[in-house]
């Protein structure tokens, strides 16, 4: 087997930072491809969240030319992903990265932004050098990291002749738009400032430039790889999305199943398997002692972690939480994010103490809870590139619950009331109606049918999405891109 130097670049990976999903895979596939023998090694910024005590400086610092702006120098931090030899590097910056949020202080995103990201594009490439690890492939992920490809081209810098370059799209709505000013930071000219790269309605628009330049596109699911060619899911890309589909694949995420399984997870109450459930039902009864809800086996427990955004389908469940707080159930929410959500849901909580819990923040542990203790869980996303609640759902048999777009299209398979098979409920339209219809379709299965939902949770709990497979398939994409580079 060809054994690729692989290096990945990412704007968060669990553990050290997180906001989302991108952060799970980035943390996950490198352990994947580094099992398959590769030569892996990470990039992520070193935000405040990380603790620098625990790793090692680099001597010499990266002086990285911002155009107009001057050098920018950066120190390097040494680390490895927990349990793993597979290196991670930080790249820090007081100014840049030293604040707590990632990417924003809960408004709209911070003003320096394409600064801050442009920095750390920059900074990846020369780290390369600097470490002497010629790649064969550089994986980039989303806006942030996207100018890369662009950079590698414009650049012809002969280290970098034999590397490919791959673009996941994680999330096709965060584009890293900004006014045009941003090419003299960029200081490559305006050459490449034209609508077949950079320019968007007389702005830059930096995951335009990694689509057009990347040797090979993902996306996280093949369906959303089918959405986003269309022009209901294209956020206004679907032109280049079609102009360069002939590297577009969609390749479905994994779970880590080593965070991710009953059988293991030390944030629950009590451990379980697919054969012996009981340890559910204490994760259960634990959760609604945390949320101060009446702790009662017989009712139905629905639950939703998630970034409180338009994407996951918050509105629908603001519309219809009255009418399905009627219903005998209990609902538990963690989720942080939009303002009126956060304030909404909060409400909500204060109203219906008895059926509605709601924690408004960002907690791992009480994310693990949920996932254990809930029977059903909520996802009625608008649009979701892959989603990986559901997915871990799946794995702690809650059933999940959710509108049939993207990822959660690909991984969940509906009940089927005639046959018990299935692995969740799955409604089509974006709809208040066809979300609350389908919520009451599951409670009136839990309360009437309880072989069904017996049925439906072994199949789920048998279903694996390892990273295993997934990686193999990020191994052939590498080596075509790698072809399509050594054909230009
Ligand atoms: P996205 O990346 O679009 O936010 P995903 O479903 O791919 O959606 O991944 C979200 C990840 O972030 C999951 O691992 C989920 O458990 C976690 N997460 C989201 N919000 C919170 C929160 N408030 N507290 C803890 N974990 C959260
Ligand atoms: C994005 C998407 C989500 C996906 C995650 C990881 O944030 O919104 O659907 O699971 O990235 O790829």
């Amino acid at each position: 087997m060809n054994k690729l130097k692989i290096f990945i670049v990412a704007s968060e990976v669990v553990p050290f930072a997180k906001t989302g999903g991108l952060a799970d895979v980035a943390g996950a596939l490198p352990k994947a491809l580094a099992a398959l023998g590769h030569d892996v090694r990470v990039v992520m910024p070193r935000y405040y969240v990380v603790d620098k005590s625990k790793f090692k400086a680099l001597d010499g610092a990266l002086g990285v030319d911002m155009g107009r702006d001057g050098e920018a120098w950066g120190l390097v931090l040494e680390g490895v992903l927990p349990n793993t030899e597979i290196p991670v590097y930080f790249i820090e910056h007081e100014g840049y990265f030293g604040r707590s949020g990632l990417y924003d202080a809960g408004d709209n995103g911070y003003e320096d932004n394409p600064q801050r990201f442009i920095f750390f594009s920059k900074a990846a490439l020369q780290l390369c050098k600097k470490l002497h690890f010629g790649p064969d492939i550089i994986h980039v992920n989303d806006w942030h990291t996207a100018i890369i490809p662009l950079l590698l081209n414009v650049m012809q810098d002969s280290y970098f002749q034999n590397t490919a370059s791959i673009l996941t799209i994680h999330n096709l709505q965060h584009q890293g738009r900004f006014t045009k000013d941003v090419m003299e930071i960029l200081g490559i000219g305006w050459g490449n400032f034209n609508t077949y790269e950079l320019e968007d309605f007389d702005g830059v628009n930096l995951l335009k430039a990694g689509i057009v330049h990347a040797d090979a596109i993902t996306t996280v699911s093949p369906k959303y790889s089918q959405e986003i060619r269309g022009f209901a899911y294209d956020w206004g890309l679907k032109d280049v999305l079609n102009a360069h589909a002939y590297k577009l694949h969609g390749i479905l995420n994994g779970v880590d199943y080593e965070e991710w399984s009953p059988k293991s997870d030390h944030y629950i109450a009590k451990k379980y398997t697919a054969k012996s459930l009981s340890g559910k039902k204490v994760c259960k009864a634990e959760l609604q002692k945390i949320f101060n809800l009446p702790v009662r086996a017989d009712v139905p427990l629905f639950g939703f972690v998630g970034r409180l955004a338009e994407q996951k389908g918050v509105t629908l469940i603001a519309s219809e939480i009255w009418n399905l707080l009627e219903m005998d159930i209990q609902i538990v929410l963690l989720g942080a994010g939009e303002r009126w959500a956060e304030s909404f849901f909060s409400h909500v909580s204060d109203v219906q103490r008895e059926k509605f819990g709601c924690y408004i923040g960002y907690r791992n542990d009480l994310a693990h809870q949920i996932e254990a203790g809930c029977d059903f869980f909520l996802m009625p996303s608008l649009f979701e590139p892959c989603g990986l609640n559901q997915i871990y759902s799946l794995s702690y048999g809650t059933l999940p619950i959710v509108r049939a777009t993207g990822g959660l299209d690909d991984t969940i398979e509906n009940f089927n009331p005639h046959a018990n098979t299935g692995t969740g409920f799955k409604f089509y339209d974006a709809t208040p109606k066809a979300f609350y219809n389908t919520v009451v379709w599951a409670v009136d299965t839990w309360y009437n049918n309880k072989d069904a939902i017996k049925a439906l949770i072994k199949n789920g709990m048998k279903k694996h999405f390892g990273w295993d497979d997934t990686a193999k398939v990020y191994e052939s994409v590498y080596n075509e891109a790698l072809q399509q580079k050594r054909q230009k």
